[in-house]
C-alpha cells in the first residue's frame, strides 16, 4: 500500500462516508470534513495548536451544564447563530420583522401579564418604558390574537436566572395583543451588557482583542396562528454597541429610538409575521 497525500487522505476521508444512509446527513459531513481539512491544510496546522484546540472545546464541555451553555456562546460569538437564522429566515426585510438569536436566557413559561403591565416586579430599579405597536401579517391584516413573549437583562446588566437579587420572572411577560392587533407593556429601559466573559468563550474573545458586549435590547418572541414564529430583539439606538455587538445580532430594522417624556420612554414597534396557511 502507498503512502497517501494529503489530498489523498481528504478524498479517502469523504469516500468512506459515501455510504452514510441519510443523504442530509451524507452531504453535512462531507461538506464539514472537506472545509476541516482545507483549513488544516490552509493554515498548516500544528500539533501543539490542534492540541491547543481540544483543550479549548474540553473546557467548552466542562463549563456547560443545565444553566451555562458555552458551545451556544460560542456559536454565538463566531457569528455562526446569525449566519444560521439568516440562512432559515432570509435578510429581506421588506415584508415581515427581521429575526435575529435567541440567546441563551429565553425561560419558557412566563408569567402572563395584563395589556400595559410592567414586567419589573423587584430587583434594581431603572428607567421606566413603555413598548407599544401593532401585530400583523405581511399581507396588512391585524392579529389580534397574537402573543408576545419579552425578556430582558436589568438595568446592572444580568437576567433573573443569573441575579440571585431578583425574583424569578422579574422582567420577563407574556401579553396577548388586543383589537387591532395592538398591544402595550412596561418595562425598564434595557442596558448595555457583556455576556458571560469569565469562561473559554471570554479567554478567546480577549485572545483576539474582542469585548464581550450586546447592545442594549429587549428580547422578543411573537406568535400567531396561521403564522410563522418570530423571535426577534427591539434595540436601543443609543447604545454604543450597534456596529460592535459581539453576537453579531443587530438588525438595522430592529433599532428603535427610546423617546423620552415624563414618565419615562416610549418606543414604538411593529411585529409583521409571515404566513403560513390557514389559522
Ligand atoms: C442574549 O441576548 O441574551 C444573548 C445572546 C447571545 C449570547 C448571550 C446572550
Ligand atoms: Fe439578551
Amino acid at each position: 500500500m502507498e503512502n497517501a497525500t494529503e489530498s489523498e487522505l481528504t478524498a479517502e476521508v469523504l469516500r468512506r462516508l459515501a455510504a452514510t444512509p441519510d443523504p442530509r446527513l451524507r452531504e453535512v459531513m462531507q461538506a464539514l470534513l472537506r472545509h476541516l481539512h482545507g483549513f488544516a491544510r490552509e493554515v498548516r496546522l500544528t500539533e501543539d495548536e490542534w492540541m491547543a484546540g481540544i483543550r479549548f472545546l474540553t473546557a467548552i464541555g466542562h463549563i456547560t451544564d443545565e444553566r451555562r451553555q458555552e458551545f451556544i456562546l460560542l456559536s454565538d460569538t463566531l457569528g455562526l447563530s446569525s449566519l444560521v437564522d439568516m440562512i432559515t429566515h432570509g435578510t429581506d426585510q421588506s415584508e415581515v420583522t427581521e429575526s435575529t438569536v435567541l440567546g441563551p436566557f429565553y425561560v419558557p413559561d412566563a408569567p402572563w401579564r395584563e395589556p400595559g403591565e410592567s414586567t419589573a416586579i423587584g430587583g434594581p430599579p431603572g428607567e421606566p418604558v413603555l413598548v407599544r405597536g401593532q401585530v400583523r401579517s405581511a399581507a396588512g391584516d391585524p392579529l389580534p390574537d397574537a402573543v408576545l413573549d419579552v425578556w430582558q437583562a436589568a438595568p446592572n446588566g444580568r437576567y433573573d436566572v443569573q441575579d440571585p437579587e431578583q425574583p424569578a420572572g422579574n422582567l420577563r411577560g407574556r401579553f396577548r395583543a388586543g383589537d387591532g392587533g395592538r398591544y402595550e407593556f412596561r418595562a425598564l429601559r434595557p442596558a448595555d451588557y457583556p455576556v458571560p466573559d469569565d469562561g473559554p468563550v471570554g479567554r478567546l474573545l480577549a485572545a483576539t482583542g474582542r469585548h464581550p458586549w450586546r447592545a442594549a435590547h429587549i428580547h422578543v418572541i411573537v406568535t400567531a396562528p396561521g403564522h410563522a414564529g418570530l423571535t426577534t430583539h427591539v434595540f436601543d439606538s443609543a447604545s454604543r454597541y450597534l456596529e460592535s455587538d459581539t453576537v453579531f445580532g443587530v438588525r438595522a430594522g430592529l433599532i428603535r429610538d427610546f423617546a423620552p417624556g415624563p414618565d419615562g420612554c416610549t418606543v414604538d414597534q411593529d411585529f409583521v409575521l409571515r404566513p403560513t396557511g390557514p389559522a
